[in-house]
């Protein structure tokens, strides 16, 4: 095996199926390809992933995104170290779709397996894109989960805090979907808040009165549904400045507590006097410029450094298991030919599981 480690990555816990070749180059990694299929055009009839859909479309185009990968990269499995494929948690038949693909590469070709958690991914990106050292501070906030993680090393977190119920993109798309806006909802409420009045509705900051770094976004929902329903009654509708307010006042509420969590979350971390203080984010939420801004806003005045991937990079990917991968094959963990898949999969299995279940898969 060659020093500089190559690596397959396959992605399909939810509803994108990705593959990915990542080299790693010294601290970081270098991306030879990402190749990312989406679904959301088989799902938007239902207003959500529809599990057997996304399994069947993962069956569907995982070997042509393998393809792929290998192509747009310039490589042939001849040039590959390892087969690094997310093993859970998430929407089971789609985790069992890539699972069965690796298998079948590993067999074929007797190169290393490597199970990796698909949040173990998206916390270690910043390893991948800026040489990150451990410990840092992750909040890693998506469609599916939303939880503060101390990262100590490729399979070591401390998680100090999640949602108790909702993740904010799962908030994000059910705010698009009460204001008839297309999904995925983080980014076309993004775009609508633009132009909107932040303080025109006074939204809910929930749980900022309890202490910790717990945090709670159904309530939020409920009350953008009760705003809009009060503007109906009053105007029989809505108009494009009504959303946009709406839309605006629901991601102000959605970053202030992110933003104050983050203080706390930044207290507890700093307290371990880390060399290099840092703050990651990561997931699909860190893709809003509003909530970006708010994190870096934190960290600069915690002494933090702030750690943002590229969007391409927030997003479900397959480069994030690839180099999860690299790391776990540097620190010897093969796993053996029979992996299976696992629908929970928690990062911080000395803690007890956080309540509540996304519509895009177990909550770990
Ligand atoms: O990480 P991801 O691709 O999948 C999960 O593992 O969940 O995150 C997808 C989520 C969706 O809920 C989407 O609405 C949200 O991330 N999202 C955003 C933005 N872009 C994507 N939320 C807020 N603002 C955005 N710009
Ligand atoms: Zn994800």
């Amino acid at each position: 095996m060659r020093d500089r480690f190559t690596m397959l990555g396959l992605e399909s816990s939810c509803d994108d199926t990705a593959a990915a070749i990542v080299r790693r180059e010294q601290r970081t990694g270098r991306i030879l390809s990402s190749v990312v299929a989406g679904q959301t055009d088989l799902h938007a009839a239902f207003g959500g992933v529809v599990p057997e859909i996304a399994a069947r479309a993962h069956v569907e185009k995982i070997d042509l995104c393998v393809e792929e990968a290998l192509a747009k990269a310039g490589v042939g499995l001849d040039d590959i170290d390892g087969i690094a494929v997310t093993a859970g948690p998430g929407l089971i038949g789609g985790v069992l779709a890539g699972v069965m693909c690796a298998r079948g590469l590993a067999a074929a070709t007797g190169l290393p397996l490597i199970g990796v958690n698909h949040l173990a991914g998206h916390a270690l990106t910043p390893r991948l894109t800026d040489g990150l050292a451990f410990p840092y501070l992750m909040l890693l906030v998506s469609g599916g989960h939303c939880q503060f993680l101390i990262v100590e090393g490729p399979d070591r977190f401390r998680r100090l805090g999640g949602t108790i119920d909702d993740a904010p993109g799962e908030a994000f798309d059910k705010t698009a979907k009460l204001l008839g806006l297309p999904q995925p909802g983080g980014p076309s409420v993004e775009a609508a808040a633009r132009d909107g009045d932040p303080t025109r509705f006074a939204f809910p900051r929930p749980l900022l009165d309890r202490p910790g770094c717990d945090m709670s976004f159904s309530g939020l929902k409920t009350a953008l549904l009760r705003a809009r329903d009060e503007v109906i009654a009053k105007k029989c509708g809505l108009t494009e400045a009504d959303r946009a307010d709406l839309c605006a006042g629901f991601q102000a509420a959605v970053a202030d507590v992110l933003a104050e969590k983050s203080r706390r979350a930044l207290d507890a971390y700093t307290a371990l006097a880390p060399k290099l203080p840092a703050f990651a984010v990561a997931g699909g939420v860190a893709a809003n410029a509003r909530i970006r801004y708010c994190l870096a806003k934190v960290a600069a005045a915690a002494g933090a450094g702030f750690v943002a991937p590229p969007l391409a990079l927030c997003t479900d990917n397959a480069a994030m298991i690839a180099w999860a991968g690299i790391e776990r094959l540097e620190a010897g963990r093969i796993d053996a030919a029979d992996l299976v898949a696992r629908p929970r999969w928690p990062l911080d299995m000395g803690q007890a599981p956080l309540i509540g279940s996304g519509k895009k898969g177990a909550k770990a």
